[in-house]
């Protein structure tokens, strides 16, 4: 059993003027990068330094006369002082970590402090730390008093490139993994990629695999720079790096702020989901970071596409050598062929009883088709050196 998350909660009461927002302006070392539903904005920072530079962000947007900070013990310990300095005296609400405290047991821990704490509709929840810190903050400010506004400090390079933007927030079931959620814009996302210093490179190459999955589905230019430059960016070159994060969440902004609710476009951000989800669920989300499983999922759905005749085998060559190229990955050589397809069969993916997969057609481009069979699949996992039973 795990053990009791300790919820301490502060609230951070904000001072002097607010500014309007015209006060902040895109500028060298700040990129502005909006998402727009048409009934919904939410507005993302990019650059250097800007965590320090918080507490003016959010004066900015006139957001919270009353602002809760929720991270966790490790983040905290890293980058607390710098939130803290900017932000004015905050005692945060502590969720432990690890994937395993996305639960909605977590999320009336929160309700608990936001309760005692008094904070009402008026207030902002602002999350500071990975994936997991952010989906759970946001489902806690989702639904408490029917939604408060939402801060993403994202920082690990996952959260920065992917899960701060887009809206999608939730928790895990102990039958699934985010079953249970809603879509909630943050307010304002407040990227800075200097945070990621401290990242461990195990959890800075799981984000690069999404930043390699960007350029498949949408830019050349980017996965050529990354192809380009590995050793700039292992090294986390601003100069290199930070061009890559702007060019990812563009991406992402731009494909939900025309499809938010996965009725068609976004289901391109899955490419290298659908067998990757599986190659999680089969070994129990404990092999692989997310990423890695998403390497393998790109690989496996090239190998697909250019079986069908559908991506030249060239551009697949080059996928699989930059995913070499960024390190090594878990093994799949042990995993049961049969269970894989199981998976995918549960998989969130399949609408209607038809499995919607995205492949690439080149790099830089995806068609989505709904008449890839297991058998296919099964080929594929074979190739890939997966075991047959
Ligand atoms: N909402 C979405 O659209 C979306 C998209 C993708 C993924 N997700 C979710 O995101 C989660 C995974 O997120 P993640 O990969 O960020 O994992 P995570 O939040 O578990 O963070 C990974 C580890 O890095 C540590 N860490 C975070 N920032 C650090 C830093 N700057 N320095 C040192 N250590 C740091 C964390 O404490 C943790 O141990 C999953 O639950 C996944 O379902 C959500
Ligand atoms: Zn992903």
């Amino acid at each position: 059993m795990p053990s009791r998350p300790s919820l301490r909660l502060a609230s951070l009461h904000q001072r002097g003027l607010v500014s309007s927002p015209s006060s902040i302006e895109a500028t060298a070392d700040a990129v502005r990068v909006d998402v727009d539903t048409g009934t919904r904005q939410s507005t993302t920072w990019i650059g250097d330094g800007l965590v320090d530079r918080l507490g003016t962000i959010l004066d900015g947007h006139r957001l919270g006369a009353r602002r809760y900070v929720l991270s966790s013990p490790g983040i905290w310990r890293l980058h607390g002082a710098r939130v803290q300095a900017a932000l004015g005296t905050v005692e945060p609400i502590f969720l432990p970590d690890g994937e395993r405290y996305k639960t909605l047991r977590s999320v009336g821990l929160i309700y608990d402090a936001l309760i005692r704490a008094g904070a009402d509709r008026g207030s902002a929840l602002v999350a500071v730390g990975g994936g997991v810190v952010g989906d759970t903050a946001g489902f806690a400010a989702a639904t408490f008093l029917r939604g408060i506004a939402l801060v993403h400090v994202p920082t690990t390079l996952l959260a920065q490139v992917d899960s701060s933007i887009g809206g999608k927030v939730g928790v895990n079931h102990a039958l699934g993994k985010n079953l249970i959620g809603a879509f909630h814009q943050p307010a304002v996302v407040v990227t800075d990629p200097s945070v990621l210093a401290t990242l461990p490179r195990r959890e800075f190459r799981s984000g690069l695999y999404e930043v390699v999955k960007y350029g498949v589905i949408a830019s050349r230019g980017l996965f050529d720079r990354i192809a380009a430059h590995t050793t700039q960016v292992f090294a986390r070159e601003t100069a290199v790096l930070s061009p890559a994060i702007v060019e990812s969440c563009r991406i992402k902004a731009d494909v939900v702020s025309k499809d938010e609710r996965e009725s068609g476009l976004r289901r391109i951000l899955n490419f290298g989901h659908t067998i990757g989800h599986a190659l999680e669920a089969v070994t129990r989300y404990r092999r692989f970071r997310h990423g890695e499983a998403i390497a393998y999922g790109m690989l496996g759905a090239a190998d697909l596409a250019v079986h069908r005749g559908a991506m030249s085998s060239a551009d697949r060559d080059k996928l699989a050598a930059l995913v070499a190229a960024l390190g090594p990955l878990p093994s799949v050589t042990d995993l049961p062929i049969p269970g894989v397809l199981e998976a995918i069969r549960r998989d969130k993916k399949v609408v209607h009883g038809r499995l919607h997969f995205v492949l690439a057609t080149t790099i830089g481009a995806t068609v989505t088709v709904d008449d890839v069979t297991e058998a296919e699949i099964a080929a594929t996992l074979t190739r890939m050196g997966l075991h047959a039973s």
